[in-house]
């Protein structure tokens, strides 16, 4: 080894002896005779001082030493006594040196890793190596193993075995655009990337490995945002035998342990179940933060009395009028504020966002006056008002209120801090209608994927019904965010023709897509479900994130190009002619 300690262990119990640090020169103070370096690796930083006294030719050396050179110096821990450091966890000592050896000099550095100031995410980007020698990232990635390891203990306590699926397959089910790769072998032939190991696992359901887990790697060209990249990893499970709750339970297992190993938190289990329907109307979206109340409330039939045009026309025409309560917030808003606020729903679908004051017992707003008392008294008993709570309304279909309250509730959380940032609550959303309606290509999707079991009892529906048809499938959703997803998986090949044909896709297609699945599942597939947690979200959560690039150690960016390496990047052409691909590019 060509160190005996790291930068960050030595003690005021160290003092005495003669060590060896390794690392990258942080900063260089020349003081009155004697050099001062901050020496950092992953471990800390220690302080070494450089005194001339000893020796001229070693003085010359750390005279030369600048930002982010790489030194190798030999000497004694003494105490800093006088200069106690209490920021540093070495701050009690420091390493007089008597040697030092350059390993290796820096090129100036674009940035320093140490400063408080972030550069633009471009140039931590471009020069990863060294934005990586930041602390905020260095945590990042030790959270991030230690997530993953944890994550692997608990599966292999509960007898699930680690399974590796491939990266050249097929392409799977979950509704993104692939990423292909072309084969040379079979020219014309492409293999698709993984969008998730979701048909391999069910597969080595059919195959008896009841118990299956991997931490995969998947691939999605899909619109990149804080929370999305093209390349990804899912903690991925799934079960034989089991129901629902047993997957639930599971996993409920899971993220109590994650909080006591990572945080040291007690959860009550289990974490709460709610219905999709009812997060969509208490919240407004199907992945609600519940740090925080401020529900949404319908005054619809209040609306539909009012003489104001807006709210009574949206009701006659079959769509709503509902709410939420800025409790104490009046003072808080002004006209200006609300403005901005009316502008960020707009974004959301609403065509304009109604706010009262309630002053005195009544409610105060321009439009006020289109409300009788009786609304006025209505509507604050519905509200739960008091003085000095703002309300706000929105009326329209029942998907836009949905969209627009819920991102009204998020800012207004955040910005009135009705909650802790760095609470993590966890619940279940459970029974998502099984499709949705496309309305351009006036047909059904699937609300997860193809091969997700329809509530036993709503299997009738499925010929009278289909969109009130519930599936079995679960959301694990922490702070606002989906954190997972899965279901209990069709094994009933009559199920499975039934939902394919809703969802318009024919035998022949569904041969040719899934074939190999569902030829497998006609040999004694058992009843299987099981879920995929998105591993990069867990550590943006764990961490208090909200950029996911800022928990992956090469990430791409939101135009999904890796800026370190430069991928993607055009090829030789003796390649593209070895896999018999001519390129053909618009306007060239
Ligand atoms: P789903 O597509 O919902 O389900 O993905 C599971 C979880 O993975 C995370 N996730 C992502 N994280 C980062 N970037 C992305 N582009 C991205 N896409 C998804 C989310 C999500 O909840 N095979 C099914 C699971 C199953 O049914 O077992 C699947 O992949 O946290
Ligand atoms: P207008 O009739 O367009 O002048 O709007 C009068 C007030 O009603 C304004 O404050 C608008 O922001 C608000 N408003 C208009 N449409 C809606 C809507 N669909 N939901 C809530 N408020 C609306």
């Amino acid at each position: 080894m060509l160190r005996t300690h790291t930068c960050g262990e030595l003690r005021p119990e160290h003092i005495g002896q003669k060590v060896t640090l390794c690392g990258w020169v942080q900063n260089y103070r020349d003081h009155r005779g004697l050099v001062f370096v901050d020496l950092r690796d992953r471990y800390g930083i220690t302080q070494i001082v450089f005194n001339m006294a000893f020796d001229d030719e070693m003085q010359t050396v750390a005279r030369s030493l600048r930002s982010e050179d790489v030194i190798q110096v030999t000497g004694e821990v003494v105490s800093r006594s006088g200069n106690v450091n209490p920021k540093l966890a070495t701050g009690e000592i420091e390493v007089v040196a008597r040697e030092l050896v350059v390993l290796n000099r820096s090129k100036r550095p674009p940035f320093e890793p140490s400063s408080p100031d972030l550069p633009n995410e471009e140039l931590r980007l471009r020069y990863r190596f060294i934005d990586l020698r930041r602390p905020a990232l260095q945590k990042a990635m030790l959270l991030r193993h230690r997530l993953t390891k944890a994550t692997r203990d608990y599966f292999d306590r509960l007898g699930f075995l680690d399974i590796e699926t491939p990266m050249l397959g097929k392409s799977t089910p979950e509704g993104a655009r692939d990423y292909l790769v072309p084969s040379r072998v079979h020219p014309g032939c492409f293999y698709a990337l993984p969008q998730s190991p979701q048909i391999y696992k069910q597969i080595l359901m059919v195959a008896g490995y009841d118990r299956y887990m991997q931490i995969a790697r998947c691939f999605r060209d899909e619109d990149l945002r804080a929370d999305r990249q093209p390349e990804f990893t899912q903690i991925d499970v799934e079960m034989a035998f089991v129901e629902r709750d047993d997957i639930l339970d599971v996993i409920d297992g899971l993220v109590a342990h994650l909080m006591k190993e990572l945080r040291g938190e007690e959860v009550s289990l289990p974490l709460p179940r709610y219905s999709y329907r009812d997060m969509l109307e208490r919240y407004g979206t199907d992945k609600p933060d519940l740090r925080f109340g401020l529900e949404l409330v319908d005054i619809g039939d209040i609306a539909a009395e009012c003489d104001f045009g807006v709210f009574r026309k949206t009701v006659e025409e079959g769509g709503r009028v509902r709410g939420l309560n800025a409790k104490g917030a009046m003072e808080k808003y002004s006209r200006k504020d609300i403005d901005g606020l009316t502008d960020y729903v707009s974004d959301f679908g609403a065509k304009g966002l109604v706010f009262f004051r309630v002053k005195e017992g009544r409610l105060d707003s321009p439009v006020a006056k289109f409300f009788s008392e009786t609304h006025h008294q209505a509507i604050i008993e519905r509200m739960g008002a008091e003085n000095g709570d703002l309300l706000f309304f929105i009326a329209g279909e029942d998907s836009v209120t949905s969209a627009a309250l819920a991102a009204l509730r998020n800012r207004l959380g955040k910005e009135l801090e009705l909650y802790d940032p760095n609470e993590l609550k966890c619940c279940w959303v459970i029974d998502f209608p099984l499709f949705s309606w496309n309305e351009d290509e006036q047909r059904w999707d699937a609300e997860h994927h193809p091969f997700c079991y329809p509530v036993v009892e709503d299997l009738p529906l499925l010929d009278s019904d289909p969109g009130k048809v519930r599936a079995q499938t679960y959301d694990l959703v922490c702070n606002g965010c989906e954190a997972g997803s899965g279901s209990i998986r069709i094994h009933d090949p009559v199920v499975q023709q039934k939902v394919f044909g809703l969802l318009g896709i024919s035998e022949e297609e569904a041969e040719r897509r899934f074939g190999f699945l569902l030829e497998a599942l006609r040999y004694g597939a058992p009843p299987h479900g099981g879920i995929a947690l998105g591993l990069d979200r867990w550590v943006m959560l764990f961490s208090g994130d909200d950029n996911i690039r800022d928990v992956i150690a090469f990430p791409k960016t939101q135009k999904a190009t890796d800026l370190l390496s430069g991928a993607p990047s055009p090829v030789d052409p003796h390649q593209l002619r070895e896999l018999h691909i001519k390129v053909d590019l618009p306007g060239k």
